[in-house]
């Protein structure tokens, strides 16, 4: 099974399942002499770990990560860094009733159909388990992109329901379990998402991930693009459905004079924008602005409702999810879009030094 890896000089290669021993990260191309300790990586593992709310699944995994290579004595070597979290929650027995059945919108049904055998405990190798890899290759990017560089994501919409940009405050992202910079938003969805799960349905999401502090001239035109990488990125996530940059489909609905961020002579000789509705990339190259991403994450497939399926066989029957779920999967997709955006922004920032203009 190809196309576990991602990137092109920051690469890295995730493995592992739902239910097996342990999951973990292949990271290729890392820069040496970077300070890095299992307590780098681990605070963003423990962002994205579940059952820290009641709005998240029940399955206690403790996610901790061990390194196994590509560090002495608390410096990256430069050689691959191996990056190991043990599961340690598998209950397989939740998945008994349905080894049988396609789960609907779940990948059970394409994953028979192409490799012609399934891992039914979990979703084996399609479950989101595996975007724990992700947050930990995610946590040596943001080493490589150094401290002046902060990508932040937040939830900004559940359901209908959006927050209201004028009271966006990132510190109140993390002050409640939905990632929500909006306090008053955070306290409705509160209510409205208890109703959904107690209800035993789901909801889906709109996260926004936000990168501060980067460089104009990241980006590689015309196909390896920073708005195309970072599109392509956020798309290999499990569930996400749509991704917009910058002003996104609203563009559709502007004028030129709108939508064009126009620009002044700084105090120091360099463009200054007075807007930002491109989300910082220009060209495919980042303009120095803000690089502004949302995508959205459909409503969790493992319902409590029973929903019509077919079984091995090609026939006909009802399925019942009983397994553990999250009522809005969009909420823990917010540290794993930050983390797939801090790997497009190293594997750029390296690409530039490779081979950008002396
Ligand atoms: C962090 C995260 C957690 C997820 N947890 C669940 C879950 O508990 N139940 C579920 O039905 N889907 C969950 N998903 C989504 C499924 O993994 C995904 O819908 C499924 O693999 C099919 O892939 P697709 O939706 O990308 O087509 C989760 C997604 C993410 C990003």
């Amino acid at each position: 099974m190809a196309g576990n890896s991602f990137g092109t000089l920051f690469r890295f290669t995730t493995w592992g399942e739902s239910h097996g021993p342990a999951i973990g990260v292949v990271v290729d191309g890392c820069p040496s002499l970077l300070s890095l300790t299992e307590a780098d990586i681990q605070p963003w593992l423990d962002k994205r770990r579940p059952g820290q709310s009641r709005y998240t699944t029940q399955r206690q995994e403790p996610d901790q990560v061990r390194i196994l290579s590509g560090v002495f004595e608390g410096q990256t070597t430069g050689t691959p860094l191996s990056l190991m979290i043990e599961n340690t929650d598998q209950r397989s027995k939740d998945y008994s009733e349905i080894a049988a059945k396609f789960r609907p919108g779940h990948a059970d049904y394409t994953y028979w159909k192409k490799y012609g055998i399934r891992d039914y405990r979990g979703g084996g190798r399609s479950s989101a388990r595996e975007t724990a890899c992700r947050v930990a290759a995610g946590a040596v990017a943001r080493k490589v992109l150094g401290d002046g560089v902060t990508v932040r994501g937040a939830l900004v919409q559940m359901g209908p329901h959006k927050v209201d940009r004028s009271r966006w405050d990132w510190a109140e992202v993390d002050n409640n379990p939905f990632f929500c910079p909006d306090p008053q938003a955070a306290a409705e969805w509160a209510d409205y998402l208890d109703g959904i799960r107690k209800s035993g349905s789901s909801i889906g999401a709109v996260v926004e991930v936000v990168a501060s502090g980067l460089p104009a001239g990241l980006g590689d035109p015309l196909y390896d693009k920073l708005d195309g990488d970072l599109a392509r990125a956020m798309m290999t996530i499990n569930a996400v459905k749509g991704v917009e940059i910058g002003n996104g489909f609203e563009a559709a609905t502007l004028t030129g004079e709108q939508n064009a961020d126009e620009m002044r002579a700084g105090p120091d000789g360099e463009a200054e924008f007075l807007s930002n509705q491109s989300g910082g990339i220009l060209g495919g190259i980042s303009t120095g602005q803000d690089v502004v991403v949302r995508f959205a994450v459909k409503p969790t497939s493992s319902i409590l409702t029973p929903r019509q399926t077919v079984d091995l066989q090609g026939k006909d029957t009802d399925i019942l999810t009983k397994g553990r779920h999250d009522p809005c999967v969009g909420i823990r997709a917010v540290p794993v879009g930050e983390a797939m955006m801090a790997c497009v922004l190293a594997d750029h920032l390296l690409r530039h030094r490779a081979y950008a203009r002396g």
